[in-house]
């Protein structure tokens, strides 16, 4: 627990605790040692450090979650970047999870260029510390229950059929996949990327984290904002708390100042 709070900031209640040991324990008996051991072992080796972070990650998500960001992404932030036919946009999916989030933003901003997504210089970096997740993610590969929340239309957008007749998995069409780049980091480590970005989606995954891990990271993030850039957080994970630099503009959506 306390690695995983080191290495990862995830912090750890009383009730999550008996959950992560509920995890682990099958880890524990493949290799037929106790806790303690394990976490010894885990110090030294970081390819148990990635197994066990896999484990312990809660990687819930899904397509278009939260669904006034993407409206406030398509409405406000694109038709900015658009302006005099600039077309340009840097973001960052900072917990990217199995890829519903990044494909999500892919098709808000397919769905808004149209035609001339072709004219568009778009760079969409997507990181998450769990390995598992991004794989899952860049295989850009749904089950049908995955993606219901997506509207006809949208599906036939983003998604080709990856089996059948009769379909039961769908796989992301190359024009979104290409929009997207993915890595692994972990958001407690230094950051290899400069910015500015225009956009920060950087949702569900602070909850993890102590209010101090919070404040350091949202400051962070804010430095890698350009000037009137947008940074959204999960709908439960109000900075109000947090002393920050930038502006709330709607329900965790927060802007640094032009
Ligand atoms: C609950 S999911 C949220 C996914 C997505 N952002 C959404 O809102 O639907 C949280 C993600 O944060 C990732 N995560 C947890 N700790 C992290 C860390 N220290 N650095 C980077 N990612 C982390 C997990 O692997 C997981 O994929």
């Amino acid at each position: 627990m306390d690695l995983a709070r080191s290495v990862a900031g995830i912090e750890f209640t009383d009730a999550k605790r008996q959950l992560i040991e509920s995890r682990l324990a099958k880890r524990l008996r493949q290799l037929d040692i106790g806790m303690d051991a394990y976490a010894e072992r885990a110090i030294k080796d970081p390819a148990e450090q990635e197994i066990l972070f896999n484990a312990l990650t809660t990687n819930h998500t899904a397509w278009l979650r939260e669904p006034a960001h993407f409206d406030d992404f398509s409405r406000r932030v694109l038709p900015h970047l658009a302006t005099g036919g600039r077309n340009r946009l840097r973001l960052w999916c900072a917990a990217a999870s199995t890829g519903e989030e990044p494909y999500s933003i892919a098709l808000t901003i397919a769905r808004f260029a149209g035609d001339s997504l072709s004219r568009w210089d778009t760079a969409v970096l997507c990181t998450d510390l769990s390995t598992k997740a991004l794989t899952a993610a860049r295989s850009g590969l749904y089950t049908s229950e995955r993606i219901a929340p997506l509207v006809e239309a949208d599906r036939r957008l983003a998604l080709e059929p990856a089996d059948g007749p009769p379909v039961t998995s769908w796989k992301v069409k190359p024009v979104l996949r290409n929009l997207l780049h993915f890595a692994r980091l972990n958001l407690m480590d230094e950051w290899p990327m400069k910015g500015p970005f225009d956009v920060i989606f950087c949702r569900n995954v602070m909850i993890y984290f102590s209010r101090e891990t919070q404040e350091r990271l949202v400051n962070r993030m804010a430095g890698l904002l350009a000037p009137g850039g947008t940074l959204y957080v999960g709908h439960s994970e109000s900075l109000s708390a947090i002393r920050h630099p930038l502006q709330a503009r709607g329900p965790a959506i927060y802007v640094r100042n032009e």
